[in-house]
């Protein structure tokens, strides 16, 4: 009969324990279990911890029900019935009873002080888009750590080819792309991106992240999507319809966020009507992160404690108009005004006009967070002027009130 067989002769043999209503046992309530616990708890284990004391989140997790919590040290007997069970308490003594005690009710078990004396050990994991990563390599658990990140890391940023096997269904992504810089993408976003057959793409955005996706990547510039008898937006709408009926996995990449002044839902609803499955990435927006990138926060401590984000692609005596300027005048908060740089001049008339101060703070940010980012300030009086001596040019975020003059100049 084989007894102990060296570790070092055999490899770990990799499984997926499927720890739902199973109970699990966790001795010793220190930095271990605080790191092992959440997993446990999200696999759906019916968890016990044996800890005469215990870390606070560890504690916050017996408070909220997550884990049952015995304060008390290891006892004969306490393993009886797991499934499973992780020892890891700072007596040696009592690891070495709780796993034999394991050993002989035969239960898997990991033992944080003693690995060659364990039955199992734990992998490192992360996961990303349904897939779970588990990296085993014996006694190296940075290296562990390491072949983990670079799998998880590539999986995200779609370095990693792994495309689903799925029936070439039709499928759109409507991904925000956040202000410009390709850093500021989602993960979610720039996976789909790389996952991606087609590219509908805005002029504002990611752009320098189309440059990188493989040659047989269709990129289509959205306004340069013909429109003949249709409106451009229903002619980006039908090309999204088209490509994806046609079997291609599309992806219409957007500035800022979707949602913000993106038209997203109007392309949602089209491809809502025409049956095509759609999935919305957020996006960051312009609104925040282009004043946040020239070293304005749009709120602050004692200075605002609102913000409102405004179109100003119609001037404010226009019959189009949907945006109460007599209101906004009236308020302490931050305005950011996107698509406002032609009509600068007679919003700052505007607000004056309903009783903002003319020397109210303002900043321009022009093409925020690319390399060609440029900063412009004034106030309400002298903006007019100043955008045209400046030659200010859309895109630009328009950030009014005090948040301009709090922070340090970038
Ligand atoms: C049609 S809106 C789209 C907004 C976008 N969905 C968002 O959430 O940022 C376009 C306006 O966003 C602003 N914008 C977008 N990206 C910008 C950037 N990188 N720098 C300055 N303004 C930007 C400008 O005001 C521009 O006129």
């Amino acid at each position: 009969m084989a007894e102990h067989v060296p570790h070092a002769e055999h490899p770990a043999y990799p499984v997926g324990l499927r720890l739902a209503g199973r109970r699990v046992v966790v001795i010793g309530g220190g930095q271990v279990a605080q790191r092992r616990l959440p997993a446990l708890v999200a696999a759906g284990a019916d968890v016990t911890l044996i800890s005469p004391s215990a870390t606070p989140s560890v504690e916050a997790m017996a408070e909220s029900g997550e884990i049952t919590w015995t304060r008390r040290r290891y006892e004969d007997g306490d393993i009886a019935d797991a499934w499973y069970a992780l020892v890891a308490t700072g007596d040696a003594d009592a690891n070495a009873r709780a796993s034999a005690e394991a050993e002989r009710t035969k239960t898997w078990c990991v033992r944080s002080d003693d690995a060659d004396a364990a039955t199992a050990w734990t992998p490192a994991t992360g996961r990303s888009d349904g897939v779970t990563v588990a990296v085993l390599t014996g006694r190296d658990p940075r290296r562990s750590a390491a072949v983990r990140d670079a799998i998880v890391e590539g999986l995200r940023d779609g370095t990693l080819a792994a495309p689903h096997h799925r029936s070439r269904a039709p499928f759109v992504a409507l991904v925000g792309g956040g202000p410009g810089d390709p850093d500021l993408i989602t993960v979610r976003g720039r996976r789909l991106l790389a996952e991606a057959d087609v590219v509908i793409a805005d002029r504002l955005g990611p752009r320098d992240l189309l440059d990188e996706l493989p040659p047989h990547v269709e990129v289509i510039d959205a306004a340069k999507i013909p429109y003949g008898r249709f409106m451009a937006q229903e002619a980006i709408n039908n090309a999204l319809i088209e490509h994806a009926k046609a079997g291609k996995a599309v992806v219409r990449l957007k500035g800022g966020d979707p949602y913000v002044f993106g038209r997203g839902m109007e392309e949602a609803q089209a491809l809502a009507e025409a049956g095509i499955p759609y999935t919305v990435v957020p996006g960051i927006s312009s609104s925040i992160s282009v004043p946040s990138a020239a070293g304005i926060p749009v709120t602050h401590r004692g200075v605002a404690h609102e913000f409102t984000v405004v179109s100003g692609h119609v001037a404010p005596d226009d019959p189009r108009s949907l945006v109460d300027w007599k209101s906004l005048a009236r308020l302490r908060g931050t305005l950011v005004i996107l698509m406002g740089v032609d009509k600068i001049g007679a919003i700052a008339e505007a607000l004056i006009a309903h009783g903002k101060a003319p020397e109210t703070p303002l900043a321009l940010v022009q093409e925020g967070t690319t390399a060609a980012q440029r900063r412009v300030d004034a106030t309400l009086a002298t903006v007019a002027e100043t955008v045209r001596a400046e030659d200010v040019r859309p895109p630009a975020v328009i950030v009014i009130g005090d948040v301009v003059t709090v922070g340090p100049r970038k």
